[in-house]
């Protein structure tokens, strides 16, 4: 993977942040309770407070550095060639990573620009990050919704989505945006979600759609928000050839 030229935000700065703070308190029990002679709770807020700042190492190194080198070995397989759509791109993580590989092809990013899943989410951002990666004449930004593509039919040979689908709130929703995945793609092409809930759903759905080449696996630790009981996984389908 090149070097990051661009700014990426964090994912869910929330949690994060919730973690960096449940780390001090726990740390300020440990201390108060050593003070106080307490030793078991002394030990038991100490090792909460390891816990939890092991957790927000984890986030951390996960929404800087580790989503990317996986996305990097992912985006690998691509000719350079493709038109590949991105669904809620945010600032570029995965786009403009694809983009360096399509040399001769079309990257293009969809997204309502919400920043509740990623600081500082704004088209602008993913514009300028766009310019910083030297990609910019390769990327197209559209304002859309995932449950309602403003593209036709088969316009993709490639449909990537990273940590966006399960932002839809209702199940009927991320069907539906799953589905439209599915028809923006060309037959033969290659659907990728990564996404830590509900990817269950989304193979069931593509399965409705009359795919049979899709699967699910781990995408291991590097994308792990805050430790393996928040995992992300990704669903890979290939839409059946005409
Ligand atoms: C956690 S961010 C992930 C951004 C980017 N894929 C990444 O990996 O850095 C989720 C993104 O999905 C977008 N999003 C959520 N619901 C959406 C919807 N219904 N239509 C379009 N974009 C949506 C948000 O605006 C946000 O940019």
């Amino acid at each position: 993977m090149s070097k990051r030229h661009g700014s990426y935000g964090f994912d869910a700065p929330w949690a994060l942040t919730g973690l960096i703070l449940g780390a001090l308190v726990l740390a300020g029990l440990a201390a108060a309770s050593f003070a106080l002679d307490i030793l078991a709770a002394g030990l038991a807020f100490l090792f909460g407070a390891l816990y939890t700042l092991a957790s927000a190492a984890s986030h951390l190194y996960t929404t800087r550095r580790g989503r990317f080198a996986v996305w990097a070995e992912e985006l690998g397989r691509l000719r350079g060639d493709e038109r590949l759509l991105d669904l809620g791109c945010g600032r570029g993580a995965v786009l403009l990573l694809a983009a360096e590989r399509l040399e001769q092809g079309r990257a293009t990013g969809v997204d309502l620009w919400r920043t509740q899943g990623q600081s500082g989410d704004a088209e602008p951002v993913t514009r300028a990050n766009a310019e910083a990666e030297g990609v910019s004449e390769r990327v197209e930004l559209v304002t859309g919704d995932l449950r309602d593509l403003p593209f036709g039919d088969a316009a993709f040979d490639a449909v990537v989505s990273s940590l966006a689908v399960h932002d839809i709130p209702a199940a009927e929703g991320r069907e539906q945006a799953v589905r439209e995945a599915y028809r923006v793609l060309r037959p033969g092409g290659l659907l990728l979600i990564a996404d830590f809930q509900h990817t269950a759903d989304y193979e069931e759905t593509l399965r409705g759609l009359g795919v049979v080449d899709v699967r699910r696996r781990d995408a291991g630790w590097r994308f792990w928000h805050g430790g393996p009981w928040f995992r992300t996984t990704f669903v890979e389908a290939r839409k059946p050839a005409g």
